[in-house]
């Protein structure tokens, strides 16, 4: 069942998601090499609670950290720890989550360590892009299907592959909620757009042209690419109004 949000519950989701965004761009300058990805953590979960707020991910099915850091070939899900130092050259999806006043705002960039080749600075550039035709191509009266339709137009020329285990989502007092969001095209998503719904759009995209994955035996956690492709992801909570989308994590 997708919840049309009312006027009190979409004000809460647009703290909630400014705070989201907030959150973002605070990190983003500690976001360089040599740092740990547990360094950054901890100064989520600071960030967070001195504004009133709780780390999402925290304890959420069982995951045992404030956000998710996915390192290179990590899809999504990435636990931080003080043994994963960013490097030169990496890319590295930040992916924050916060609850305030009872609802979640949820979003994500992939940032790159010092320098890359433009052939992954494109990657990545790409991968941005296809989040935001996604969010360009909803309005009311449209098919959500429109998100996964538009995204993989764009994505495939390039030859890399859309991610279909992992999917934007319904959010708002939960975490997760109904619908799921697919980033390529299915009739799954044959639902109709309307006024007051709010999901996710958060494209996981790998270089490869293999969209398989696996998650980590030891950690029941970290999915990484099944071919060891680098992965890149982009998320938005967006919200559907009358003339299209606004973007609630937009700080
Ligand atoms: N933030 C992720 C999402 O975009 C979910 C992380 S769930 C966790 O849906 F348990 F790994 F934190
Ligand atoms: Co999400
Ligand atoms: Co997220």
């Amino acid at each position: 069942m997708i919840k049309i949000k009312n006027s009190v519950e979409i004000g809460k989701m647009r703290k909630a998601g400014k705070l989201a965004a907030k959150l973002l761009n605070y990190i983003e300058p500690f976001v360089k090499e040599n740092v740990t990805t547990l360094y950054l953590n901890d100064l989520c979960e600071d960030y967070t609670k001195k504004h009133g707020a709780i780390s999402a991910p925290l304890n959420y099915n069982g995951f045992p950290k404030s956000i998710c850091t996915s390192i290179n070939n990590v899809v999504c899900h990435g636990i931080p720890s003080n043994k994963d130092i960013l490097k030169n050259g990496d890319i590295v999806n930040i992916d924050v989550t916060v609850i305030l006043d009872g609802f979640h705002g949820d979003t994500s960039r992939t940032f790159i360590i010092g320098n890359a080749n433009d052939q992954i600075k494109n990657f990545v550039k790409r991968t941005e892009k296809a989040m935001y035709r996604g969010i360009e191509a909803v309005k009311p009266g449209k098919y959500l299907y429109e998100v996964g339709k538009t995204i993989e137009k764009y994505i495939n020329k390039f030859g890399y592959s859309i991610v279909r285990d992992y999917c934007g989502h319904g959010i708002g007092r939960e975490f997760h909620e109904d619908p799921h969001v697919f980033h390529h095209f299915t009739l799954d998503n044959k639902i109709r757009l309307r006024k007051g719904m709010i999901f996710t759009i958060e494209p996981m995209i790998n270089m490869g042209n293999s969209f398989q994955v696996k998650t980590s035996q030891k950690d029941g956690w970290t999915v990484t690419t099944a071919d060891g492709s680098l992965s890149s992801q982009f998320e938005h909570t967006i919200l559907i109004l009358d003339n299209g989308a606004e973007i609630l994590t937009k700080a």
